[in-house]
């Protein structure tokens, strides 16, 4: 990838998709000036005691987008090599947020060769202020040693000083919104759910650091509030510039299973 140019705050980033590595992006960020962070990294996902994701045999549901994974990115690093990078990735989040910021951080627990992985090993020394669990439309898995999972978690990563917007805090701590099958991106956000987080604050300037196919900046855009998105992916960052003018452009076409495929979430463990 080529180096990335010089950018200037806020002129570069505001309301902008910027196409390079989270970290060297971020890093051109000053301290403490965007209000809301929002984000879904990638899970590791190929890196699984599973089959199903490592070898790219998604059995019945192997369709493209799931053998493929995402355009610029294996998911496949050695775990303790994930969570220093994930744990990086946090740092300069925290550092560019205010005293009254915060991070709303998703991600995924799963089982792992018999165990449980929660992500304690990503967020602690955080200050993780709640878990919010985001409880999706079934999921997939073939194990019989353990029960489907159905949720995913919401790290709220909270400065001393954030509070909720009004009536916020009546949502409560579950959420149930289903997950997004129709989108061309394979680990997409649902729309609702990321409206339901910029709705719960009274920021005005949101960042998704693992942008993909735009779902932050949408629901920015649509509640009035600037955005700002970086993913590796000149494809993903093409995706989401389309859809900010267009959001129909981003469905799959052709698709008949289009409702029933399960995305990059969905397929975690078949042993
Ligand atoms: C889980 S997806 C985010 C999907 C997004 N929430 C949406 O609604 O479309 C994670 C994204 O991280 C991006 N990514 C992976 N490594 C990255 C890096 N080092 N810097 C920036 N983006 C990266 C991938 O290209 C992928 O689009």
């Amino acid at each position: 990838m080529s180096k990335l140019k010089k950018l200037n705050f806020p002129k570069d980033f505001i309301d902008k998709f910027i196409c390079g590595n989270t970290i060297d992006v971020m890093k051109q960020i000053p301290d403490e000036s965007v209000d809301l962070i929002v984000t879904s990294p990638p899970y590791n996902l190929k890196n699984s005691t599973g089959n199903g994701m490592k070898d790219g045999r998604g059995g019945k549901w192997s369709n493209a987008a799931l053998i493929n994974g995402y355009s610029h990115y294996k998911d496949n690093m050695p775990h303790e090599k994930y969570v220093a990078w994930q744990r990086e990735c946090l740092e300069e989040m925290l550092r560019i947020i205010p005293e009254d910021g915060a991070i709303f951080y998703n991600h995924k627990w799963r089982v792992q060769a018999g165990l449980l992985q929660d992500r304690h090993d990503i967020v602690s020394g955080f200050p993780v202020r709640q878990i919010i669990i985001w409880k999706r439309k079934g999921g997939i898995n073939f194990n019989p040693g353990y029960f489907l999972p159905t949720y995913e978690v919401i790290y709220l990563i909270a400065k001393p000083k954030f509070k909720l917007a009004k009536k916020a805090n009546a949502y409560g701590d579950v959420w149930e919104f289903g997950q997004e099958s129709r989108n061309k991106h394979p680990a997409p956000f649902p729309v609702e759910l990321i409206e339901t987080i910029i709705s719960s604050t009274t920021a005005k300037i949101v960042l998704d650091p693992f942008m993909g196919s735009g779902t932050t900046a949408i629901a920015a855009k649509g509640l009035d509030r600037h955005f700002i998105g970086i993913d590796i992916s000149p494809e993903y960052c093409k995706m989401a510039e389309e859809r900010l003018i267009d959001p129909s452009s981003i469905i799959k076409k052709n698709d008949k299973m289009q409702t029933q495929q399960p995305t990059l979430f969905d397929i975690m463990e078949k042993k």
